[in-house]
């Protein structure tokens, strides 16, 4: 049979006290809607639609291209909101997932469960439902003696009988598609919110004696709906510790997975090791066999194999196999470090490329350069490339060696196998195979310090 989904993304998000659109807060480093979107692809549906309102510009380019976009002008309440994929789906034959863009952790799997309960019991409506401890907050679903559901009533509406209910509305429901836009006419405001509810067609449909059931989650994690960003911070961390386990299955190595956070769109192979308190975002890659130790911090950079980082930043750059980068070094954005680099202590290097073997090991700026393979910089070296209007560039070819303290103003290129004089401010080309010496010569003064109050002739 034909899927349809409708992801529920018009609400502000109040309790989030955000400018935000609720849904686009992120978990694991894209935001919730995402996931919701990533969950509900897995069930293939014929056409999604997302339902947007408050920020809803904000929140098309999310989802821009891979899914329908109905407005809901007017927050009136889940109900309304799911009236409004009307014009798309009224009238095909099919089943519709409703889905919230507030529960980030429902997985793909589930849907898939609930899908196949849902046509197994031919029912025209089932739930995704959850046992919780701590029921508060959502609404409860109702049954009769037979375990049969009758309603879903919610948190504000429950009595205090209800109130004990355990079993959990996830917010999640598959429906008969066209029997879904016939009963959501019947829905009104009568309740303790004054807003159209999604939960009534229930009722509605029990009362008109057509079958409903639903599913239960064996986890409950899974239900989480994100309201505040107490709950926010609860699904990072459930999503983190999914994420860090699959690493694991793969051949990862952590050392403290709970103070170990990777986004979920990172890929990882075999025989890494993590120290504690690695970060890696965005869409990182990091090559088997590499070690990243305690404070090292990845954005959106491809690591090769068999590096090893050492508590250091590195962010939107390329590390080829076998670099040593670290402690305590900063990679900028646009930089590439070919195989077998090493960038040592305190080395800054931005938007430069670095030939093979090529070793920086201390206190060194590279910034807008094109340096080639087997150059050695001495301790202190500084490409100067910004006159405070523009950047220029430096050009260093093969083998060149750059002695420590050496400060190179760009525009300038040093050929190849040439030599800087430690202590040099180079402002001019060095041809290959030259030394190029741009310091004050050194003079001796002869007996000089004898007549200078720290010699031991005048104590
Ligand atoms: C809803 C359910 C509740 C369930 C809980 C699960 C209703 C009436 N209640 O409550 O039974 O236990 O989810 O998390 O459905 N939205 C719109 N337009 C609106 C209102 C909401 O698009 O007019 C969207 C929100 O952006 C959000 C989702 O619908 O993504 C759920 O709305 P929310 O207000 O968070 O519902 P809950 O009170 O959590
Ligand atoms: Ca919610």
């Amino acid at each position: 049979m034909t899927n349809y989904a409708i992801i529920l993304a018009a609400g502000k998000g109040t309790r989030m006290k955000s400018d935000l659109p609720k849904v686009l807060h992120q978990v694991a480093g894209i935001s919730m809607l995402e996931h919701v979107f990533r969950s509900v692809s897995s069930i293939e549906p014929a056409k999604t639609v997302t339902v947007v309102g408050h920020k809803a510009d904000l929140v098309e380019q999310v989802l821009s291209g891979q899914t329908e976009f109905v407005r809901q002008t007017e927050q009136l309440g889940t109900g309304h909101a799911v009236r409004m994929a009307e014009p798309v789906l009224a009238g095909l034959p099919g089943q519709t997932l409703v889905i919230a863009g507030d529960t980030p952790l429902i997985t793909g799997d589930s849907l898939k469960h609930l899908i196949d309960f849902h046509i197994n019991h031919k029912n025209v409506a089932t739930i995704l439902t959850a046992e919780a401890d701590n029921p508060f907050g959502y609404g409860r679903i109702v049954r009769n003696q037979h375990g049969e559901v009758l309603k879903i009533v919610e948190q504000k509406d429950a009595s205090d009988f209800e109130q004990q209910i355990k079993e959990i509305n996830t917010g999640t429901y598959i429906f008969d598609n066209e029997r879904l836009f016939e009963a959501l006419k019947k829905i009104n405001t009568d309740n303790a919110q004054g807003e159209y509810y999604i939960t009534d067609v229930i009722g509605i449909f029990r009362e008109n004696g057509e079958k409903v059931g639903a599913y239960t989650l064996a986890d409950f994690d899974e239900s989480l709906g994100v309201n505040d960003r107490v709950a926010l911070a609860t699904a990072e961390g459930v999503m983190r510790r999914r994420i860090n386990q699959a690493h694991m299955v793969n051949g990862v190595s952590f050392v403290h997975p709970e103070a170990t956070y990777i986004d979920i769109d990172v890929e990882i192979g075999p025989e890494v090791q993590l120290e504690a308190n690695v970060t890696i975002k965005g869409k990182s890659k990091i090559g088997a066999q590499s070690v990243l130790t305690n404070g090292t911090y990845i954005v959106d950079a491809v690591i090769g194999e068999r590096t090893v980082i050492t508590n250091s930043m590195i962010e939107e750059s390329t590390v080829a196999d076998g670099v040593t980068v670290g402690p305590y070094a900063h990679i900028r954005p646009g930089s590439s470090l070919a195989k077998d680099v090493h960038v040592g202590n305190f080395v800054e290097v931005k938007g430069s490329s670095i030939g093979e073997n090529t070793k920086a090991g201390h206190l060194t700026y590279i910034g807008n350069a094109e340096v080639g393979a087997n150059v050695n910089f001495g301790a202190g070296t500084i490409t100067v490339n910004y006159d405070g209007q523009k950047k220029y560039k430096t050009v260093i070819g093969d083998n060149v060696f750059v002695g420590s303290n050496s400060t190179i103003i760009a525009p300038v290129e040093l050929g190849d196998n040439s030599l800087v004089g430690a202590g040099s401010t180079i402002t001019k080309d060095v041809p290959a195979d030259a030394i190029a010496l741009g310091r004050g010569r050194q003079i001796n003064k002869e007996d000089y310090a004898k007549r200078l109050p720290h010699h031991p002739a005048n104590q």
